[in-house]
């Protein structure tokens, strides 16, 4: 098994849980990461974890250049590409920044792989690419519509990836749909940093339960749902990495050459959705996170806030029958590991 893989954004929240999975599995991992969103103490600490030094490029996806340096130098089985911006409010105010760093960053590196004959790729993709949608759970079928500049930027390189296997069919892309990605690694040592006041519900909950906010808005208690609030797809991120993990896992076996060393297969594009297939309500994780932390969570219910869907959750089918993957993790053990990681870092990585 050819078994090094570059990882873009591999700093981040997500890259970083899925580094500790991908050495766990037997990869061998480089990370390549301009930590615009992250830290290089989220890196150190991986490689304290696994008790091995991980390979650190500090790097930009859109440097072509510097990208054609890394693939002259290794040897890839394939990528996963987290590197991109997230944050859906800021891609309304910054467009062009959102689609140039997001599609244009896709672009470039698919290039480079392109020169360097690396054709298997595993793309963060999102939830977001669904929009409102009209039948619950979401599977993969399900029509595909974004309100918002950063969900476009997804589903335009969704596109662009698409594209690229009709045109050459020795492409291998599989694009993750993830739903909600919560929680932290178990030891407590690496989690989700966000800069700045959270936008995200998990990270808002956990502040408030250390007391750096005061109180929680719970925006809308007039959806059509269990308790009025809207529902989610919850996923820990330890199972997410675990995702990546089997992806990897099925490429490898797909493309394997064939007995006679000749033929060798490509999946296409395959979008596949990384949820758990159960939705919870904001009230119903505000709840469960009180009685796992032991805190009070003071809230007040707001407006809704615009653009939000009143509910989202995966048919996680898919995964199970083609990457042999589902998530384990309750939502106990999502608001656990986060409150673990909150209250053993209550200033994120930043140690001063
Ligand atoms: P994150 O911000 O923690 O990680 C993204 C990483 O990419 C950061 O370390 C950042 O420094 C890096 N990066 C950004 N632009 C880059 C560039 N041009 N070149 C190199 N590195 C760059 O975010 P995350 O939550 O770990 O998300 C990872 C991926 O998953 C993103 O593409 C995100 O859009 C997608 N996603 C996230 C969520 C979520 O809720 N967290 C949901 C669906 C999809
Ligand atoms: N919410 C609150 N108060 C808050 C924050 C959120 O009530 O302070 C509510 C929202 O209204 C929503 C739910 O909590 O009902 C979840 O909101 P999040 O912001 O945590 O997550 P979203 O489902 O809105 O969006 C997230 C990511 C998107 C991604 C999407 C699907 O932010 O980038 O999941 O993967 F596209």
């Amino acid at each position: 098994m050819k078994n090094k893989i570059l990882v873009t954004g591999g700093a981040g929240y997500i890259g970083s849980h899925t580094c500790i999975a991908l050495h766990e599995a037997g990869y061998e991992v480089v990370v390549y990461d301009n930590l615009s969103n992250s830290s290089r103490e989220a890196i150190n600490r991986v490689s304290t974890l696994i008790g091995q030094t991980i390979e650190f490029i500090e790097g930009d996806v859109r440097d072509a250049e510097l990208l054609r340096k890394v693939f002259a130098s290794h040897e890839f089985f394939g990528v996963i590409h987290f590197a991109g911006l997230k944050a859906v409010g800021e891609s309304v105010a910054k467009p062009l920044l959102y689609y140039n760093n997001n599609a244009g960053g896709t672009i470039t590196l698919l290039e480079v792989m392109a020169e360097y004959s690396v054709k298997n790729l595993v793309f963060s993709s999102s939830a977001t690419v669904y929009g409102d949608p009209e039948i619950l759970p979401i599977d993969e079928k399900s029509k595909r519509a974004c309100t918002n500049p950063y969900g476009q930027s997804k589903l335009t390189v969704e596109h662009i990836l698409e594209d690229l296997t009709v045109s050459d069919d020795s492409w291998s892309l599989i694009a993750l749909r993830y739903f909600n990605p919560v929680g932290a690694h178990p030891s407590g040592q690496i989690g989700e940093d966000p800069n700045d006041i959270p936008n995200n519900l998990m990270p808002y909950i956990s502040q408030v339960a250390i007391g750096k906010l005061n109180k929680l808005s719970i925006f809308g208690n007039d959806y059509p749902t269990i308790d009025g609030t809207g529902v989610r797809d919850f996923i820990h991120v330890t199972d997410l990495a675990q995702g990546h993990v089997a992806a990897l896992n099925y490429l490898d076996k797909q493309t394997r050459p064939s007995e006679d060393g000749t033929a060798q297969n490509s999946v296409g594009f395959l979008p596949i959705n990384l949820g758990t297939g159960k939705g919870t309500s904001v009230l119903e994780l505000v709840s469960v996170f009180s009685e796992v932390s032991g805190q009070t969570i003071p809230y007040q219910f707001t407006d809704r806030r615009v653009g939000d869907i009143a509910s989202c959750y995966a048919s996680a089918d898919k995964a199970k029958n083609l990457l042999e993957w589902q998530a384990e993790l309750s939502i106990a053990d999502m608001c656990r590991d986060t409150w673990h990681w909150q209250s053993m870092n209550p200033n994120g990585y930043n140690l001063s």
